[in-house]
């Protein structure tokens, strides 16, 4: 049947990142890798969606399509522009932003860190350097003191793995380092800072009289596929690639055991948690597709459909990865992410369709959906050129437009799912494979 409900007690909304949004801000490592000349299409993320100035615009907007929840990030270069030094004024801004998505109705959940550092954190190594966890632990500490009695949920870090591949391993993302080792050093280091973060978090606001605190990092998996199911090669590769990549630093998140070739830095002690020996309150899954493994990088199958990046589109591993982690873990389910870069907005409709009604079709206790992304945004390396938004975005003139995609998203949430008539006018939408056949 081409319908679904939502699952009882399941909020919808989208979810955005500090960077990718604000712009006006030339503090941070990606503006650094921007002057690099790093950025594909050469745009810079001190423009972005303006959002900075434009924020009470956006929630009127998210008021309008009736978002539920909403994921946001702060960025931490304006909080902390030098060492040791905070802005007040910054603080204040968040406040206020924070203050009007209460009282606008839906329900915040901060992100802390998504990628981005101050420039003088970067240039001291950042997360590579185990003797700069305190100073991202002090940087916590002034968010929840300034912002802590208007928040009672939080991600921690953003992607763990993708963040140290990305940057220490494969070099294309801010410091451009190619050494797998570091990567796995900066993983360690970010799973140390999750259940620090975690453990002062529940402390800080315990001592505010709050005991509704939810706290997780949202973790980026795939699903590993072998390229051949009867392979043994690949079906050992796909094995490797899912452990190194998702498997150990979840591990070290959620359980304070840091699993091979994860290691525990020396200075770090495991607090005794709030429940002891589980460093997280909630799953935060960000799913977006599945690999094809044969060797060492990611492969697509040929016949697959994709997206604009050339994804595999594959919804049944929104599930695949959730259970994966319910399994181990028992925890509510947020998937934090999950979206598709969909340039003209041609599927995004069938997408969204597909993967919620997956998820609701699963036995899995999937609280929160959040779409990946709100406006389209600044997309990293890919710059403003590969659009994940429900809401189109014109950079120059800063002009917001609400895409079919977003009206049928607002639609879900009005209906409470999707009927065969709503599917039938939104949802028949083709996909196109890698050679551009339309399935
Ligand atoms: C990240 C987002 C990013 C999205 C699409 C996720 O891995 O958290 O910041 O925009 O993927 O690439």
């Amino acid at each position: 049947m081409a319908s679904f409900r939502l699952k009882p007690g399941l909020l919808l909304g989208a979810a955005t990142a500090a960077t990718q949004i604000e712009g006006g801000d030339a503090n941070n490592s990606w503006y650094d890798w921007y002057g690099r000349g790093k950025i594909k299409d050469q745009t810079s993320p001190a423009r972005a969606n303006d959002h900075y100035q434009r924020w009470a615009e956006d929630l009127d907007l998210m008021q309008t399509m009736g978002l539920q929840v909403y994921r946001l990030g702060i960025e931490w270069s304006r909080i902390e522009p030098e060492n040791g030094r905070f802005d007040a004024a910054a603080l204040d801004h968040y406040r206020t932003e924070l203050q009007a998505i209460r009282a606008g109705g839906i329900r915040p959940l901060l992100t802390l860190h998504h990628f981005t550092n101050p420039r003088w954190f970067e240039a001291a190594g950042a997360f590579s350097d185990a003797r700069n966890i305190p100073v991202f632990l002090r940087f916590v500490t002034a968010v929840i003191q300034a912002l802590g009695d208007l928040v009672s949920e939080y991600i921690t870090i953003n992607e763990p793995n993708v963040y140290a591949t990305l940057g220490y391993a494969a070099g294309d993302w801010p410091p451009g380092q190619q050494s797998l080792p570091t990567a796995m050093r900066v993983m360690s280091n970010l799973a140390a800072c999750h259940i620090q973060a975690y453990q002062l978090i529940h402390e800080q606001r315990l001592a505010m009289g709050f005991t509704d605190t939810r706290v997780s990092f949202a973790h980026h998996m795939r699903v590993f596929a072998p390229r051949q199911a009867w392979n043994p090669w690949h079906q050992a590769m796909a094995r490797l690639a899912r452990y190194l990549f998702q498997d150990s630093v979840a591990q070290a998140c959620f359980s304070g055991r840091f699993p091979w070739p994860l290691q525990r830095p020396r200075s770090f002690k495991r607090p005794e948690g709030i429940q002891p020996r589980l460093y997280s309150d909630f799953i935060a899954l960000n799913y977006y597709t599945r690999s094809t493994v044969s060797g060492l990088a990611d492969g697509v199958r040929r016949a697959a459909p994709v997206n604009d990046l050339g994804w595999e589109i594959y919804a049944p591993g929104i599930v695949a990865c959730a259970r994966d982690l319910y399994r181990h873990y028992r925890l509510p389910i947020y998937i934090t992410e999950n979206g598709t870069c969909d340039n003209h907005d041609t599927f995004r409709s069938r997408y969204i369709f597909e993967h919620l009604q997956q998820l609701c079709a699963s036995e899995l206790p999937v609280e929160r959906y959040y779409h990946w992304c709100f406006c389209d945004n600044f997309e990293w390396l890919e710059g403003e050129s590969a659009r994940f938004g429900l809401v189109h975005v014109d950079y120059a003139s800063q002009q917001r437009t609400v895409k079919a995609s977003g009206r049928f998203f607002a639609e879900i949430i009005r209906q409470g799912g999707v009927d065969e008539a709503l599917y039938q006018t939104a949802c028949r939408q083709p996909y196109h494979t890698q050679t551009g056949e339309l399935v």
